[in-house]
């Protein structure tokens, strides 16, 4: 299929339901062979991609689930998902995303099982019939993990034009020794996310996120060129 830019962009958006349609392997191949060619610092392409379909993702999933299922709290952090004191306004947008997301799903605030219960669904991908992992490398620095950023965002724009949908998921951070049991990665690298990759169930509701005014994120700088001092 092919698909506008601006279509892909606005149409991706992080799915949490999906059908247990097989996802083929031919389209898992031609996102990620495209996606190869995201931009790099360097050229260092410094992410390490795992797709995970079938048997091995179900054992994922069972062994996840039996950790949340026993209260386990998770694997001790490799790195910190949000700055323990969030500032203004990333703290409004994070309590605003999270009254949305509840909301959507009817769950108050106050009610903290309901809240655990929603956020299980991480473990089992939604219903995700597919999986990605992306790991980095221990010792590269903030400039590589940006580059990660940009790769994924490449892999889910590239899935929406084989009518595909995903969910980039942190969450998977949580259990990242059970990750790792399945996936035997090389020792150095560190989990940055999972990613639900599948077929949407439409007939899960949601609310789409809104994003903040273009002049609270952008400016631009413009107009009569400066002049220097020296003038
Ligand atoms: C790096 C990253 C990690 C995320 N982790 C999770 C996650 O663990 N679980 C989840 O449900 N959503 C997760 N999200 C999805 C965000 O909540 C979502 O992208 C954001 O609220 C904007 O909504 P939209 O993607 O639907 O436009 C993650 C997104 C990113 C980029």
């Amino acid at each position: 299929m092919i698909l506008d830019v601006y279509e892909a962009v606005k149409s991706r958006r992080a799915v949490r339901g999906f059908t247990d349609r097989h996802v083929p392997r031919e389209a898992l191949e031609r996102v990620l062979s495209a996606a190869a060619w995201s931009p790099s610092g360097s050229n260092l392409q410094p992410w390490h991609a795992y797709v995970l379909t079938g048997a091995p993702l179900a054992e994922l999933k069972k062994r996840a689930l039996e950790r949340v299922a026993a209260g386990d709290p998770g694997d001790e952090r490799e790195y910190e998902t949000y700055p323990p004191a969030l500032k203004s306004p990333y703290r409004e947008r994070r309590f605003a995303f999270g009254k949305e997301r509840y909301g959507e799903l009817g769950i108050s605030r106050e009610d903290w099982a309901a809240r655990q219960r929603a956020a299980a669904a991480n473990w089992d991908c939604f219903g995700a019939p597919a999986a990605l992992f992306c790991y980095i490398d221990r010792d590269l620095g903030r400039p590589q993990w940006a580059d990660v950023g940009m790769y994924l965002q490449t892999v889910m724009l590239l899935l929406r034009a084989e009518g595909l949908h995903s969910c980039p998921q942190m969450a998977w951070s949580v259990y990242r020794r059970t990750v790792a049991e399945v996936l035997s990665p090389p020792d150095g690298l560190i989990l940055f996310c999972g990613m639900s990759i599948g077929f949407e169930d439409v007939t899960v509701g949601y609310a789409r996120t809104g994003r903040a005014p273009l002049e609270e994120t952008v400016t631009f700088v413009e107009g009569a060129a400066l002049r220097s001092h020296a003038a």
